[in-house]
């Protein structure tokens, strides 16, 4: 884990757009009196998509403003999480995992490509598109190496298919993102290996077909979706809570 210092360029001002401010009020309204500063994250990274994919020092500064909180307390929570840039990052921002499991794996190696192809780790590339830094586990060990970039996991990576996934953003091409073998999710290459009796997929007197997705993914987030835009439905109060203030 580096020094994580705010830029020495920053902007002069930043206020919320109207509709990013209403969406901040109704996060702030998800939690109960006096807990408040638990919306912090989400409205710091709904500040770094307003600005481009990082966060200026006025944006933190707003934000403490709106949930009441001090400036320093925030600029903790900021500057401790590495999904918080704090400096300006490219179009395509390419966090690599460089983690144990990732780097038994062949993180360095694409290492080596982010700076063949885009320069030394929190630079920008001259003309705005690239940018990389290494990161800490991104939770896809199970498919390591990994890559998000921007809001996408790129999964299975090998140096030429991140140099093919790099040169596609280039040219203005959509990579898939996921697994980049074939695998389908986090499932074994080559398919499932354990709990493969169909019988244990039955449910309610009908059997399942091996390999039947209980969950379909079309409710999942989109390529190049932000994954926050989608929120969560209000949990219900605990039962027999009577003090709960989601309790009508
Ligand atoms: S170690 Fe890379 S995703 Fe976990």
């Amino acid at each position: 884990m580096s020094v994580r210092r705010l830029a020495e360029k920053q902007p002069a001002s930043f206020a919320f757009t109207p509709a990013n401010l209403a969406w901040a009020k109704a996060q702030i309204a998800k939690y109960p009196e006096g807990r408040q500063q638990s919306a912090v994250i989400p409205i710091l990274w709904r500040a770094q998509e307003q600005c481009g994919g990082w966060l200026p020092q006025k944006a933190i500064e707003a934000t403490a403003e709106l949930l009441g909180m001090a400036k320093i307390r925030v600029l903790e929570v900021a500057t401790f999480y590495t999904m918080f840039n704090l400096a300006p990052v490219g179009r395509f921002h390419v966090q690599l995992c460089g983690t144990t499991p990732c780097m038994l794996r062949g993180a360095d190696d694409l290492k080596k490509v982010c700076r063949r192809m885009i320069g030394e780790e929190n630079e920008v590339t001259a003309d705005g598109t690239f940018s990389w830094i290494e990161v800490e586990c991104l939770g896809a060990c199970v498919n390591a190496p990994m890559a998000q970039i921007n809001a996408d996991y790129y999964e299975d990576l090998t140096p030429d298919i991140l140099t093919r996934i790099i040169n596609d953003f280039s040219l203005g091409k959509t990579p898939n993102p996921g697994p980049q073998i074939d695998r389908i999710n986090s499932a074994p290459i080559g398919g499932p290996t354990t709990l493969t009796d169909p019988s244990l997929f039955a449910a309610n007197g009908k059997g399942a077909e091996r390999g039947t997705v209980s969950h379909p993914d079309n409710d999942a987030k989109k390529p190049g979706e932000a994954a926050n835009l989608r929120d969560a439905p209000m949990p219900k109060a605990p039962e027999g809570d009577v003090t709960d203030p989601r309790r009508k």
